[in-house]
């Protein structure tokens, strides 16, 4: 009698162990991902960059920027130019640049680093910019405002105006700008020699160390947390078996 109660308290405790492992396999948490960013479509909502989305896309420097992204650990930082801010520049400038001059011109628009309003006020100038290559040219200067949400980009030839963001999330700042960005090597009074050398587009695509730690801290987390799940949930099942034990 006594043997074929315990035999039975076993075959439930087995019942019982199997039950929680497959429920702990069916309720395991896999990391939701986050949406995918896109730059593409912010600036498509944005409703009017078509002139910067054509040029991105012609340059194929978006893609560029698009999959760099993902494996950034500074982010980056894009003044987007309106269409009216194109229409402004006299006419025949985009024109007048050969293709290699336009993707300059292009990546003159983005900083290699992810700013706010507030980190831009301790940025320090002259602050390079994607088409920046170690001769420190195609940089541009910041100016914080006191109120901390503008600041001002001048590049040696004009000044812009920037206070309104489409987005920003680490590791993605989008900037609303009313002017294109022009550099100083392309259309300073008198170009330096330096604006004729071959662009030092390869130094920007360097991958960068410990890319990854940023983007995987959160489901770490949530690995860890289902983990201290599963010990708890073992816990309870040996906790079980020694009160059977006893009991018995
Ligand atoms: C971004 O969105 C555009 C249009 O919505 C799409 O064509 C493109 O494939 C997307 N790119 C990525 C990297 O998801
Ligand atoms: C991007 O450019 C390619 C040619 O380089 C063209 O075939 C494609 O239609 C363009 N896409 C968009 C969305 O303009
Ligand atoms: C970037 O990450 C998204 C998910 O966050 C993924 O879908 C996409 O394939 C990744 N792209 C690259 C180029 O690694
Ligand atoms: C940018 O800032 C640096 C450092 O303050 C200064 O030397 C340089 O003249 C500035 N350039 C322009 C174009 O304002
Ligand atoms: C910022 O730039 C604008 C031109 O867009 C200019 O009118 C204004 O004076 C500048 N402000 C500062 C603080 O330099």
């Amino acid at each position: 009698m006594a043997s074929s109660q315990s035999l039975l308290l076993l075959l439930s405790l087995s019942t019982l162990l199997l039950l929680l492992v497959a429920a702990e396999a069916a309720t395991a948490p896999g990391p939701t991902p986050p949406p995918p960013l896109n730059l593409t479509d912010i600036l498509v909502k944005g409703g009017q960059y078509a002139t910067f989305l054509r040029l991105l896309n012609e340059t194929q420097y978006g893609a560029q920027l698009q999959s760099q992204l993902n494996t950034s650990y500074d982010g980056f930082t894009v003044f987007a130019p309106s269409d009216n801010a194109f229409q402004k520049l006299k006419q025949g400038t985009l024109n007048n640049l050969n293709s290699q001059q336009q993707v300059q011109l292009i990546q003159y628009q983005v900083l290699p680093k992810y700013y706010t309003f507030a980190t831009f006020q301790t940025a320090s100038n002259p602050v390079p910019t994607q088409a920046s290559g170690s001769d420190g040219v195609y940089t541009v200067n910041v100016t914080g405002a006191p109120t901390g949400q503008q600041v001002n980009v001048s590049t040696g030839v004009m000044e812009t105006r920037i206070n309104n963001a489409l987005y920003s999330a680490f590791p993605l700042s989008v900037y609303a700008a009313d002017d294109v960005l022009l550099p100083y090597a392309l259309f300073g009074a008198k170009p330096p020699a330096a604006a004729a050398s071959p662009p030092p587009a390869a130094s920007a695509e360097k991958p960068k160390k410990g890319d990854q730690s940023a983007a995987e801290g959160p489901s770490t987390k949530e690995n860890s947390g289902s983990y201290k799940g599963r010990v708890m949930g073992w816990g309870f099942v040996v906790g079980m078996v020694a009160m059977v034990g006893i009991v018995l």
